[in-house]
């Protein structure tokens, strides 16, 4: 089992995550964080962190968000290892409280960051 960042990631990127993790199971994308299930050791301390409570425990994957289980195994093998926490992106705030991210979600390295949500 493994935990898993969902949607509300997307766009905001708080890391407040990297900080608390003990194993350094985080990598990071232009805008979006995955954890690395290889690493993941449940120990949860990350979920509480996250203020747009994107952290799940894959067992309590949302039917909508399952896809996001593949998508952190994948990504993390990818994307490189963050290790501390930084400030968020600058329109972390706008980008909250929205649910319907997933197709803004760029896989390639560099940002694709444009305006603030409509
Ligand atoms: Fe993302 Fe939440 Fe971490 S917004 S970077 S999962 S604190």
């Amino acid at each position: 089992m493994t935990h898993v960042v969902t949607e509300a990631c997307i766009r905001c990127k708080y890391t407040d995550c990297v900080a608390v993790c003990p194993v350094e199971c985080f990598h990071e994308g232009p805008d979006f964080i995955v954890i690395d299930p290889a690493a993941c050791i449940d120990c949860g301390v990350c979920i509480p962190e996250c203020p747009v409570e994107a952290i799940v425990e894959a067992k309590d994957l949302a039917p909508d968000q399952a896809e996001y289980l593949d998508l952190n195994a994948r990504l993390a093998a990818r994307w490189p290892l963050i290790t501390q926490s930084r400030d968020p992106l600058p329109d972390a705030d706008a980008w909250a409280t929205r649910h319907d991210k997933r197709q803004l979600l760029s896989e390639n390295p560099e940002p694709t960051l444009t305006g603030v949500p409509g």
